[in-house]
């Protein structure tokens, strides 16, 4: 059985081909296109995958894609509505790349098989995000049982979840919900610190040991409500991702002493211990 997982529209889009239970190929798009985190359609990658796998015409037997893309739209209508009129603009910016091309991936996916000849007519898989991030963590382990813990930003609304595999069986058993998000949180600190959202994530990890966890115990009482259950809340007056069009406002800066700094301006020893701040939060 050839299956072909997908990955699209967020950021470095991939390709992998699974044939039974190996898995044959893989790839990131930005490796053909040279565009560093390539978010378009992966062609390219699947082009790969299904010459890697030598996979004929109407050999194809399933095709994933790696979220639910119509939950993911439902979470930012949401999300805006929710605080309304504050985040129209944001909103205006998202709404014409979710009509051109987000709501049909369905679609761009029959016809890149198509306009290739694989002529796919199998069945499609839109599992929720972080089933896929449990899938890839469990089904390639070497565990025939184990517990499973998923954290990233945000897939729909998920931003962690628990689950328990055995076998070739995985279930989700409870979640945390977008805006609470640990991978937000980090990705808070990397724009306030002058790096780029999901790319510059290594930089401000690379940056911690440079610094002193000065704001570690601030972070903890301000930002962060964590529960005994290891839950978490985040306390949204500080942060800027709901209803503009940043990660963190001017109540944030007014923590850390003062603006983000500005990429590619100098780095400073308060960078540096932010970063080992949150570092040791995380
Ligand atoms: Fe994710």
């Amino acid at each position: 059985m050839n299956i072909l997982g997908i990955s699209a529209y967020y950021h470095d889009s991939a390709a992998a081909l699974i044939r039974d239970t190996e898995i044959v190929a893989a790839a990131q798009e930005e490796r053909f296109t040279r565009k560093k985190h390539d978010a378009s359609f992966p062609i390219n990658a699947i082009r790969y995958c299904l010459a890697e796998g030598g996979v004929g015409k109407n050999e194809l037997d399933a095709v994933a894609f790696y979220d639910k893309p119509i939950s993911k739209f439902a979470r930012i209508l949401e999300t805006h509505f929710s605080v309304a009129p504050r985040g129209l603009r944001s909103f205006m910016m998202a709404l014409p790349i979710w009509i051109k091309e987000k709501l049909w991936i369905p679609l761009d996916i029959e016809n890149a098989l198509d306009a290739d000849g694989i002529g796919f007519t199998g069945e499609m898989f839109f599992p929720e995000h972080h089933e896929s991030h449990a899938a890839s963590a469990f089904f390639t382990s070497p565990f025939d049982r184990a517990a499973i813990l998923t954290m990233d930003g945000v897939g729909e609304w998920a931003t962690s979840a628990i689950g328990r595999g055995a076998g070739n069986q995985m279930d989700i058993l409870q979640d945390l919900h977008f805006p609470h998000s640990l991978g937000l949180l980090y990705s808070a600190f990397t724009y306030f610190t002058g790096f780029r959202v999901n790319s510059g994530e290594y930089k401000l990890m690379g940056l911690a040991p440079y610094g002193e966890p000065k704001y570690a115990k601030l972070i903890r009482e301000r930002l962060l409500d964590l529960r005994d259950d290891g839950s978490f809340r985040l306390n949204m007056d500080y942060f800027g991702y709901l209803d503009l069009l940043t990660m963190t406002n001017s109540r944030f800066a007014d923590l850390f002493g003062g603006p983000p700094r500005r990429p590619e301006a100098e780095i400073t020893q308060r960078e540096m211990d932010i970063a080992r701040s949150i570092q040791d939060v995380t």
